[in-house]
């Protein structure tokens, strides 16, 4: 870790307490820029706000060109909020309640309606249309996908892995006749114009997310011959970020897009929706020293876990961690301290609370340590077990740090 980001992280922790979170916005922007170079025009990107909604962050994305992926009715107002055009925002998730579905409606009576609706299912397709009312009217038609479900083997962890047969995650392609039908059919008051897959994230390899992308392609083309607005192609995401050799890249998977493209009858417009790869790595935890106990490896509390980021908890997952001081004195890995292994555990009432076990120095009660690539799946994913209160977020830019919520 660089001294001057070590320094930041330190600075906050004295300023603010701990556990806390702190994003760098410089190398969110860098991250973003470098995935919209990897997916430029004609792409459609949309930035997943499940990933971090955090508004003074992620307001930063509009001016590089992205739109917004909205899955619940409280990220269409963060979409809103964070300054994401309504044009360019879609509404996604795996089920949406009646009132997601009325604010869509009332979206298009207002004349701002999202993007496209990605529909999961019959019954979804059925309540939107009945909301909608019977056809076209004077208030124009919803724009459709249909989001189906892909089938293949996503090289990630099984948790995941939402494009696999059988997962809760689409529609089958052998559904998609009723769905359209249950929507009000060609003519109603739903405009088809797409199919919509998401592989899985942290994707280890391009293979499962280019064979999603065929089969959309290829089900887009054969509905366009009787769906005449069939014209995209929404490919997901799943873009990793993780310190593993031979992890595919945005312009790796941007390249296996553009040969298939060229087998294909390529649609209109082609979308893609990454939330990991834009902000992971601007996000660091800071968390301190509860206490140390001298076992084979030596267990380290702290007093940041699986409240602030249950993906270690949830499924394996595995980040970088560094201390930030040792024995009350400011280090960074490349100061040369003596590193042995550490199980370093969190401070909640589970088993489960244990983020893994890492190489770091000398730590006594008080000391501060930093994980890394938390900048995704981590604030939003936070809870309040334990009666525990959500860690606060600090935003460093310019050698300033202030806190996201003023
Ligand atoms: C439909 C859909 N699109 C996009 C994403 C964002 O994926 P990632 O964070 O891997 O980029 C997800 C994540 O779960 C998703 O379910």
């Amino acid at each position: 870790m660089q001294e001057e980001l070590a320094r930041a992280l330190r600075d906050a922790a004295e300023r603010f307490g701990t556990p806390l979170y702190v994003y760098d916005v410089d190398r969110m922007t860098h991250d973003a820029q470098a995935l919209r170079d990897a997916f430029g025009p004609p792409w459609i990107v949309l930035y997943s706000l499940k990933a971090n909604a955090v508004r003074p962050l992620v307001c930063r994305l509009p001016a590089l060109g992205y739109g917004a992926n909205a899955v619940s009715l409280g990220e269409l107002i963060a979409a809103r909020e964070a300054g994401f055009e309504p044009s360019l925002t879609a509404l996604e998730g795996i089920g949406k309640t009646e009132r997601e579905l009325r604010e869509v409606i009332r979206r298009l009576q207002v004349g701002t309606p999202p993007l496209w609706v990605s529909l999961e299912s019959s019954d979804e397709a059925a309540a939107l249309a009945a909301l909608a009312g019977n056809g076209p009217g004077g208030r124009g038609r919803i724009d459709v996908l249909l989001r189906v479900n892909p089938e293949v083997s996503p090289e990630t962890h099984a948790g995941l892995a939402v494009g696999a047969r059988g997962s809760k995650f689409g529609m089958l392609e052998r559904e998609i006749d009723d769905v359209v039908q249950a929507g009000g059919g060609i003519d109603g008051p739903l405009r088809w114009r797409g199919v919509h897959v998401h592989t899985g994230s942290q994707l280890r390899s391009v293979t499962a997310w280019r064979s999603a992308l065929a089969s959309a392609l290829r089900i887009r083309a054969r509905l366009a011959r009787r769906l005449p607005d069939m014209d995209t192609v929404d490919a997901g995401s799943g873009f990793p970020v993780l310190d593993e050799p031979g992890v595919p890249t945005p312009g790796d998977f941007a390249a296996v897009a553009a040969a298939e493209l060229q087998r294909a009858e390529p649609p209109a417009r082609l979308a893609v929706e990454p939330g990991r790869a834009v902000v992971a790595r601007s996000g660091w935890l800071v968390g301190r020293v509860l206490h140390v106990r001298a076992r084979d490896p030596r267990q380290v509390v702290l007093d940041a876990g699986m409240t602030e980021l249950i993906r270690p908890a949830l499924y394996g997952a595995r980040h970088p961690m560094a201390a930030l001081t040792s024995r009350g004195v400011g280090c960074t890995d490349s100061a040369g301290e003596e590193m042995t292994d550490a199980d370093v555990h969190g401070p909640v009432c589970e088993s489960t609370d244990y983020l893994g076990t890492h190489r770091l120095p000398a730590l006594v009660r008080g000391d501060l340590v930093a994980i890394g690539q938390v900048g995704a799946y981590g604030a939003s994913m936070a809870s309040t077990y334990n009666a525990r209160p959500l860690p606060r977020a600090v935003l460093w830019q310019d050698g300033d740090l202030h806190l996201a919520d003023e």
